[in-house]
């Protein structure tokens, strides 16, 4: 039975060679492939957090780095938890992270996040202050959703950003989103394919546009940085944006809107599926 805020221990060393040995394969493809494609910001947390070292990071190790830096750290919990479990973490700085990894017959698609795409794929950018601010922030804003009924459209806010999120670079467009850095076909997709459309960010757009969980996105929302994306949610009062959306429309994920900043308008024809 697990505790109220359903921490468990990691229990590092019941790992085995084998699950170890995951992690080091998923680790080196994405290390070979996100240079140059992901924002430098999440290069910097890999660096910083030394998560290139062999095997999967133990949890305690780990916190303690984030720590000096954030103030954050990292714990575990079985899969996904409860909303309000999950804001309680995030707005008291603990980011909940699946403690088991996928099988060697997962490695490009599973349905519940593990430890390589919670740890590698979230954990660098909480080593960035504007990010973890970010993450902070938006445990709360999740508490005052569940309350005002409108988590649906809070969660998307998450889903285009925190998972799925692009981010303009100097040179181009860069990943940041969880679920594209740790995905090896998404890392391709999201930058690459032209099936995709690429909108720039819009708050109240982006808590409208519906997704799906089991496929490829059909659109992805570009954040000039992580201050712009900072100050357009934690120096708003979503109460008003809350009424307004309430009445509004739901908008289907590959659409376009007159109103839309679009980067790239997508083909849609990419119907492939893939996930963290
Ligand atoms: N400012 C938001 C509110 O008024 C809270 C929030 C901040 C949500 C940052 C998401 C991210 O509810
Ligand atoms: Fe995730």
């Amino acid at each position: 039975m697990a505790a109220d805020d359903w921490i468990i221990p990691q229990n590092h060393a019941g790992y085995s060679a084998q699950e170890h040995a995951i992690w080091d394969r998923l680790f080196d493809r994405q290390a070979r492939l996100l240079p140059g494609r992901v924002a430098p910001e999440f290069l910097d947390g890999l660096d910083f957090l030394r998560l290139s070292d062999p095997g999967i990071p133990d949890f305690a190790a780990l916190s303690e780095r984030l720590m000096q830096r954030t103030g954050w750290q990292v714990v575990a919990v079985p899969g996904l938890v409860p909303d309000d479990v999950f804001f309680d973490h995030l707005a008291n700085r603990r980011f909940v992270a699946g403690n088991f990894i996928r099988r060697p017959d997962q490695l490009d698609y599973l349905q519940e996040p593990d430890v390589f795409h919670d740890v590698f794929g979230h954990v660098p950018l909480l080593a960035n202050p504007v990010f973890a601010d970010y993450m902070q922030a938006y445990g709360r804003g999740g508490q005052r959703a569940k309350g005002l009924g409108v988590l649906a459209n809070l969660a998307r806010l998450y889903w285009y950003t925190v998972e799925f999120g692009l981010i303009k670079g100097a040179d181009g467009l860069k990943l940041y989103g969880a679920g594209i850095v740790s995905s090896h076909s998404e890392s391709l997709f999201a930058l690459d394919d032209p099936s995709p459309n690429r909108i720039a960010f819009d708050l109240r757009r982006v808590m409208c546009t519906r997704y799906c969980i089991d496929r490829f996105q059909q659109s992805y929302f570009v954040i000039d940085s992580f201050d712009s994306l900072l100050d357009a949610t934690l120096n708003t009062d979503f109460g008003p944006v809350y009424a307004d959306i309430i009445v509004a429309d739901d908008i289907v994920g590959d659409a376009v809107l007159p109103e839309d900043r679009i980067l790239h308008r997508g083909t849609q024809t990419s119907a492939r599926s893939a996930k963290p």
